[in-house]
């Protein structure tokens, strides 16, 4: 799909490869040159955030609409100003105050905001495969919706693993974050593996990227079918890329990283760890485990956090080793990013 002419103030920054992506539903077959057109996308909208005027017209005339099947504070908010900001209208759902209470399906639901002419939609769903969903049967139709999963169920979360990889990369080259920044970095992800989403999209990006991955968490939380389930998936998973343990420690020995990741309480069908207390002694990250990483080891957190429970309080607010609030402030940037290059292919 041929690309409008770039419409935000410095074009010569704006990446020239390719994006042909007309929907993004999961990082699995994302290639290097997508995850560096976005990275680069995002840096300069990041330039535009810092300026007096934070709005470019580039979307103009369409409309995103944010399909929230379940609740979410950042992310939603998130989308929202990052369409805001680029002059698209917004249509905003919520299923708790929606048609849906009467008996409308969700397909349905999307039809209804296809005929007011949305372009871009973005969907959250609690059960897995929704997006998808959505995204065939705009295809079946043969219109130019596109859909963006803002995450479905246990599946995959993509702008969240991108916000994650453009907070790290920018960390290492503010002007020029790009994949292969994180080469032979290794990254430790923490917690509730089994239930996250997140952690799914971030092992396709990070793997990606050459990044040596460290999973920790007891095995209630990551059982040995999940390490089959990803490497089925992950075709190309090259040997000495990936790792799992049931104990922090060698997760954590001279990493670069550590992502930690919310119990999924509301995806736990049994009880599954002993005690919150006990959960937080073994595998909550705190100054002291830290002390196991390297030097400048980073902390990150997609949010919601159980203070004290995935991560000590302390640590949590402590911005030498947290960057969960530049998450946030990169989300914006890298959700921008993913709406302008849906969409400018549209006008
Ligand atoms: C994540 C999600 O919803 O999957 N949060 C988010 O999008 N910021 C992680 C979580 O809920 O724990």
């Amino acid at each position: 799909m041929p690309h409008a002419p770039c419409p935000i103030p410095s074009p010569q920054s704006m990446p020239t490869s390719t994006w042909n992506r007309h929907h993004v539903l999961s990082l699995a077959d994302f290639t290097a040159a997508e995850y560096d057109t976005v990275l680069k996308t995002a840096a300069s909208f990041r330039e535009v955030l810092s300026r007096r005027t934070k709005k470019v017209p580039a979307l103009q005339g369409q409309v995103v609409a944010n399909l929230f099947f379940e609740p979410s504070t950042r992310t939603r908010s998130s989308f929202e100003i990052a369409a805001k900001r680029l002059s698209a209208d917004t249509l905003n759902f919520a299923a708790a105050t929606s048609s849906m209470t009467k008996g409308e399906t969700i397909l349905d639901t999307a039809k209804t905001y296809l005929a007011m002419g949305t372009d871009i939609m973005v969907i959250r769903h609690k059960e897995a495969g929704v997006p998808n969903a959505i995204a065939d049967e705009m295809d079946r139709l043969g219109v130019k919706v596109s859909v963006l999963n803002a995450g479905d169920g246990q599946h995959e979360h993509p702008s969240q693993a991108l916000l994650d990889l453009f907070t790290i990369c920018s960390l290492i080259d503010a002007e020029n974050p790009r994949l292969d920044l994180l080469q032979d970095k290794k990254i430790a992800i923490v917690g509730d593996i089994l239930h996250s989403r997140v952690a799914r999209s971030n092992i396709w990006s990070l793997i990606a990227s050459g990044a040596e991955v460290h999973l920790a968490a007891p095995p209630t939380l990551l059982p040995k079918f999940f390490a089959e389930y990803i490497y089925a998936e992950g075709t190309d998973i090259p040997p000495g890329k990936l790792f799992i343990h049931w104990q922090l420690e060698p997760a954590l020995e001279n990493a670069d990283f550590v992502m930690t990741l919310r119990l999924q309480k509301e995806r736990m069908t049994a009880h599954l760890l002993p005690s919150l207390r006990e959960y937080h002694q073994l595998f909550g990250i705190t100054r002291s485990k830290l002390q196991l990483c390297q030097p400048h080891v980073k902390v990150l957190h997609p949010g919601p956090v159980n203070r004290g429970v995935e991560i000590s309080s302390d640590l949590m607010d402590d911005p030498e080793f947290s960057l969960i609030q530049s998450q946030v402030t990169s989300g914006v940037a890298v959700r921008m990013a993913l709406l302008y290059l849906l969409g400018s292919g549209k006008t």
